[in-house]
């Protein structure tokens, strides 16, 4: 039993902790980070799960970025980790769905995210042809998911770090 709540700041370290276990050593190489140095993470949509003890399970954030030429705004979803010895039980699936709708409410209407397709497919995301990651980057491995309908018509190019 899990309760999902807003990260606050005092969440920090926890959620640090629950990450260098989570992903391999030099998680913070990754280019995905290039993309948040600097940048504050949009704080509503930054959750953690916390069982009835209080331990943290699970936590996921995200940071705005742009898109192409047109500079349309989007989120990046990640990182998002849950404890070890609590995979499987559901607490990704919620805490994604919790953020999803927490984003399309207060008006975001597109996402991207460096993950494997056959996890994030069952939360609508699909493969992206048509954007491109500041690399080292798979591009199998880049996911998008429209918020609003048609929101990336139009939108494509190079994911940048938000101005
Ligand atoms: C990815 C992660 C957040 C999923 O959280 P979770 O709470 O275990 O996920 P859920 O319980 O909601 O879903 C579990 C299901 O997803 C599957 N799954 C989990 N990670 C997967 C992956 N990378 N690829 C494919 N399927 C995956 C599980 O096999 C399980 O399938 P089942 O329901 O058929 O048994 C978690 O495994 C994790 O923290 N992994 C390490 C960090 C990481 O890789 N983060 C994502 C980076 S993109």
């Amino acid at each position: 039993m899990y309760e999902i709540k807003q990260e606050k700041k005092d969440d920090w370290w926890d959620v640090e902790s629950l990450l260098d276990l989570s992903f391999a050593p030099g998680r913070e190489a990754l280019s995905s980070y290039r993309l948040r140095d600097g940048i504050l993470p949009v704080a509503e949509l930054c959750l953690i799960a916390r069982d009835l003890n209080g331990i943290i399970g699970g936590s996921i954030r995200f940071w705005p970025i742009q898109i192409g030429s047109k500079k349309a705004k989007a989120l990046l979803l990640g990182p998002i980790a849950v404890h070890p010895t609590r995979q499987g039980e559901g607490v990704g699936g919620e805490l994604i769905r919790s953020a999803l709708e927490l984003a399309k409410n207060d008006g975001w209407t597109r996402i991207v995210l460096i993950g494997d397709e056959i996890y994030y497919q069952k939360f609508g995301f699909k493969k992206s042809g048509f954007l491109s990651f500041p690399p080292p980057t798979n591009p199998d491995r880049l996911l998008y998911l429209e918020l609003k309908s048609g929101a990336f018509k139009g939108v494509n190019g190079q994911i940048q770090k938000f101005e």
